[in-house]
């Protein structure tokens, strides 16, 4: 309850939007501030308000100004914007010019935006993450069929500040949370979730009460672990099935072949195989003790060393009562 309620937090604040800057702060200014051609075009244009809690409004007859506050969903934080993957990315790239006049008008908030695929689509550079077969994944999942065009990959991956993460964080706790974040921002947030269906929400803690330790449980492994078809072809499977659909027995994890092995630790498995055995490897990178899928070298160890005591204990006592024997049997 404790970490649900964290993360429920943490989807709504800014401090969210902060945390996406972590870790490269230095990298994120030189690229930023030194790289981007569009730095001083977006600050001027759009990020003097948005990238700001309290922005400034002058109106132009009178010349005087004011505060205001910007309101946490519009708000969008530089650096975090600059250590994405689009921070080479004029802002309106993306939106329309429309949005250079104060208040906005009607018609921007009608624009489309281009999807992942009318940019990345067949194209041999980004080959690697097959953005077609994602796309068909996707177009299977509950997310798509249910909501009617509602739903986008914009949904999931935010469009100021995404990331990779499975490719750069493996199955680290970080990754995990990230990854957990993007669903709990609806699925713990019915005011989003307001956004893309009638439904009413269910709170879906409650639903995963079978785990025992939950909290534990959803801080250790992805909610698209147990929730999409697992599949080889693409890094991160991306058809999320039907809650009746998702894993529910223990032992698909709790189990020397875990399903874990082929969706959030395949990341790691690839490095870390060859050097310290496949399961060890992961599972030390990523602080998870998983009973019954983990073989713990020091546990194997003590195990062997009774077994071998058990069989010495055995071997003495069978000698001693072959001496001993005769001896018994004279007193008789
Ligand atoms: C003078 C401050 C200011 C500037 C400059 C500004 N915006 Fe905004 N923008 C706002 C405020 C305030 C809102 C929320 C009120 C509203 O929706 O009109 C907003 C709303 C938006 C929205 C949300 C619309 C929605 O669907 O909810 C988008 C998108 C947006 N701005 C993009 C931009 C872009 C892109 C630029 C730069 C070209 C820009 N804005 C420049 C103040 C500004
Ligand atoms: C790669 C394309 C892309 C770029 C670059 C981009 N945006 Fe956006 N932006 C989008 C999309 C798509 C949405 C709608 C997201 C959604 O539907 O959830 C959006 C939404 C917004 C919103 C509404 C609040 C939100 O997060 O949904 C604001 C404000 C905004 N953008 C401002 C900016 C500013 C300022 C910049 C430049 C620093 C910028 N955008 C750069 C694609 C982009
Ligand atoms: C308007 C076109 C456009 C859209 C829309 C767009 N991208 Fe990109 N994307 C690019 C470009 C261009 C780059 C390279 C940026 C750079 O490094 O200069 C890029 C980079 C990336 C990278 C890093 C590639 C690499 O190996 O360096 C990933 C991953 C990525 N995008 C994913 C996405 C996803 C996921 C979506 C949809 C949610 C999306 N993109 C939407 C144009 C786009
Ligand atoms: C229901 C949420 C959700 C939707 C919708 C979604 N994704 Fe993802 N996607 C994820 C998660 C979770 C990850 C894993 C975290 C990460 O690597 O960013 C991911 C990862 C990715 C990656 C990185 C894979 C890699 O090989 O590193 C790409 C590319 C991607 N998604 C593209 C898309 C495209 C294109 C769409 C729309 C057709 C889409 N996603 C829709 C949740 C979603
Ligand atoms: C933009 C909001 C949004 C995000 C983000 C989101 N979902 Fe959903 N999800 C929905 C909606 C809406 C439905 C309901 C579809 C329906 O049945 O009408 C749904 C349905 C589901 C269902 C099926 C529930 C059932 O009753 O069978 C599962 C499972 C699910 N989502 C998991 C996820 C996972 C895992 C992620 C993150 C990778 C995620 N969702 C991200 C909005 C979202
Ligand atoms: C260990 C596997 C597992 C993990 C991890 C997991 N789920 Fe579930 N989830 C299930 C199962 C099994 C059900 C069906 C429970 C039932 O039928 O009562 C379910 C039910 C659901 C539902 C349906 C709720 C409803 O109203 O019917 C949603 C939505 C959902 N999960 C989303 C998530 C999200 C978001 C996460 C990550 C924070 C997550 N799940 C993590 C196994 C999992
Ligand atoms: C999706 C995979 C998955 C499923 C399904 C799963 N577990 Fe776990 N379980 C894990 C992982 C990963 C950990 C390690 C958690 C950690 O290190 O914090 C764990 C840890 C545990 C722990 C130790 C946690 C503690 O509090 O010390 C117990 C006990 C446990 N699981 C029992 C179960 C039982 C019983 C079920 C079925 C009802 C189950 N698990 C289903 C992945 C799973």
């Amino acid at each position: 309850m404790i970490l649900y309620l964290i993360l429920s937090v943490a989807v709504t604040s800014p401090a969210a939007a902060m945390q996406h800057e972590e870790g490269t702060v230095e990298e994120v200014r030189q690229k930023g501030q030194e790289f981007s051609q569009y730095a001083d075009d977006n600050e001027q244009n759009c990020l003097r308000c948005h990238g700001r809690l309290v922005y400034s409004i002058t109106d132009s007859v009178s010349g005087s100004s004011r505060k205001e506050l910007m309101a946490e969903h519009n708000f969008i934080s530089g650096n975090a914007f600059y250590s994405s993957v689009h921070w080479s990315f004029s802002c309106l790239d993306c939106h329309s010019e429309g949005f250079k006049s104060f208040p906005h008008a009607i018609e921007t908030r009608f624009e489309t935006s281009w999807g992942c695929l009318d940019c990345h689509g067949y194209d041999p550079t980004y080959a690697q993450y097959k953005f077609e077969e994602i796309d068909a994944e996707y177009q299977k999942s509950i997310h798509y069929t249910a909501t009617e065009g509602a739903f986008t990959c914009w949904q999931c991956h935010d469009a100021h500040y995404y990331k990779p993460l499975a490719r750069e964080t493996g199955s680290g706790r970080e990754n995990i949370f990230k990854s957990n974040e993007m669903c709990l921002h609806c699925h713990g947030n019915p005011d989003v979730m307001g956004l893309v269906t009638e439904k009413e929400l269910t709170m879906v803690l409650p639903r995963h009460e079978w785990l025992p330790d939950a909290d534990r449980h959803l801080a250790a492994v992805r909610c698209i672990d147990c929730h999409t078809r697992m599949t080889d072809s693409v890094l991160v499977a991306h058809e999320v099935m039907s809650a009746d659909s998702a894993v529910n027995t223990c032992t698909d994890c709790h189990s020397q072949n875990s399903i874990l092995m082929g969706t959030l630790y395949k990341y790691a498995a690839r490095e870390s195989r060859d050097q310290k055995g496949f399961v060890n490897g992961v599972i030390f990178s990523n602080d998870s003790y998983v009973i019954g899928a983990n073989r713990s070298k020091f546990i194997s160890l003590t195990g062997m060393i009774i077994i071998a005591m058990v069989l010495v204990i055995a071997g003495v006592h069978t000698v001693f009562r072959i001496i001993i024997k005769p001896v018994k049997r004279y007193y008789e």
